[in-house]
């Protein structure tokens, strides 16, 4: 079984939102090669957007993107622009966003996909608003892709982190789910 988790993260909690799904993901894969008595090695790979591949190649059973959510959608240039004011440290993701990547992505008809973001607390009102993963999760449909979870968001406690208590233990169980949901669409 093979993933690919590739991430847009500018203070760095879109990262460890990931790490911890592809974690989940890797401890799923392992512990099913484990009950059978054959089977090719577990591989997840995680990426930063800017490293990734937009032509993803075949022969992946789960492809997962993450994004951080900006002005209620994914980012642009110019909200990243403002990310960096925000803060004396590098950003994580210094290139492309998910946007462009999705904009120039192809993927394989029928790739098992999933999309989170993470976002600040809001009134359940705000919430409705906010629509990074949607974005993805519509940008994906379009390219071919088969959505095989909902789409999540995970909780920071404000602008720059960290997350909120419990988010880390939450994405590793969600990378759980998913690599089992990947496993059952095959
Ligand atoms: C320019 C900018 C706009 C943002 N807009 C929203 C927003 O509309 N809704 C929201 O919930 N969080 C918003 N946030 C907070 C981000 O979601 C938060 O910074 C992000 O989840 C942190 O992840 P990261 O450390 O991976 O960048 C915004 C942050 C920035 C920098």
């Amino acid at each position: 079984m093979r993933a690919l988790v590739i991430f847009e993260s500018m203070f760095g909690d879109t990262r460890t939102v990931a790490e911890h799904i592809a974690a989940g993901i890797g401890a799923e894969f392992s512990a099913a090669l484990a009950d059978e008595a054959a089977g090719s090695p577990a591989e997840v790979s995680l990426l930063e957007v800017s490293q990734a591949p937009t032509a993803v190649p075949e022969g992946w059973d789960l492809l997962v993107l993450g994004a951080p959510t900006h002005a209620f959608g994914l980012s642009r240039p110019t909200t990243r622009e403002d990310a960096a004011k925000k803060t004396d440290a590098e950003l994580v993701s210094t290139g492309i966003g998910i946007r462009e990547w999705l904009a120039a992505a192809s993927v394989t008809k029928g790739q098992p996909a999933a999309v989170f973001d993470t976002r600040m607390d809001h009134p359940k009102a705000l919430v409705k608003l906010d629509h990074a993963s949607h974005t993805m999760a519509k940008a994906l449909r379009k390219s071919g892709a088969r959505l095989v979870a909902d789409a999540q968001a995970f909780i920071v406690v404000d602008t720059t982190g960290p997350l909120a208590p419990g988010e880390a233990e939450r994405a590793h169980a969600w990378g759980r789910a998913l690599a089992k949901a990947a496993a059952d669409a095959q």
